[in-house]
């Protein structure tokens, strides 16, 4: 079997495409990274694949902040297909998928969310639990669609809310099994089981 081909869209420090990265050294993951793509220039996700020579690209939108236009989002769509990519790695992109890019990638573009979904959708979901006070939150693999974090799940991993917890240490808690959930679900993609 081949290895997947994945491209990986964020905008922030990219914790989550480093534990991807890991599997895939470790040999854990039968993937191949064909690209990294960002909204953000400068973005740590984008250093962490220059120094692994995954090819890199930059979005640049100056007319929303949290979609693309159509027009940079079809040219995103091209430069996706030029990479090859089987399967789109949203790890914080922090803009909502719209039609050019769903319509391009049917159930090939997925999602880490840091609460157990449908709980907790939009910005700082942790923030969100924490003020909620509930006992468990967790995160969310889910394939994307035009809302919210409303797509299909794939898979969650619990967490529990520890007493004195601030969004802060909660937040730190749910990346650590952010981190093992994300390759996990990869790897069911890199099997053919979930493609
Ligand atoms: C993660 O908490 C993820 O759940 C959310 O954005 C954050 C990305 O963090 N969608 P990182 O850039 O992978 O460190």
């Amino acid at each position: 079997m081949q290895p997947i081909k994945i491209a990986v869209l964020g905008s922030g420090k990219g914790s989550n495409f480093r534990s991807i990265l890991n599997a895939i050294l470790a040999g854990q993951i039968k993937a191949r990274p064909v690209i990294a793509v960002s909204d953000v220039p400068g973005a740590g996700m984008l250093t962490l694949a220059e120094n692994l020579g995954v090819p890199t690209a930059v979005v640049e939108e100056m007319k929303y902040r949290t979609r693309l236009s159509e027009e940079v989002e079809s040219g995103l769509v091209e430069t996706l297909r030029a990479s090859g990519a089987e399967l789109i790695v949203l790890a914080g992109y922090m803009r909502v998928v719209k039609q050019p890019l769903l319509e391009a990638f049917p159930r090939r573009i997925i999602n880490i969310h840091p609460s157990l979904l449908p709980a907790f959708p939009g910005l700082e979901a942790w923030r969100q639990a924490v003020e909620a006070g509930v006992e468990t939150t967790g995160c969310t693999v889910h394939f994307v669609d035009s809302g919210i974090d409303s797509g299909e799940i794939i898979a969650q991993a619990e967490v529990p809310v520890l007493p004195g917890d601030t969004p802060e240490t909660l937040h730190a808690r749910i990346q650590e099994a952010e981190h093992r959930l994300y390759p996990e679900v990869i790897k069911r993609f890199a099997v053919r089981e979930l493609l």
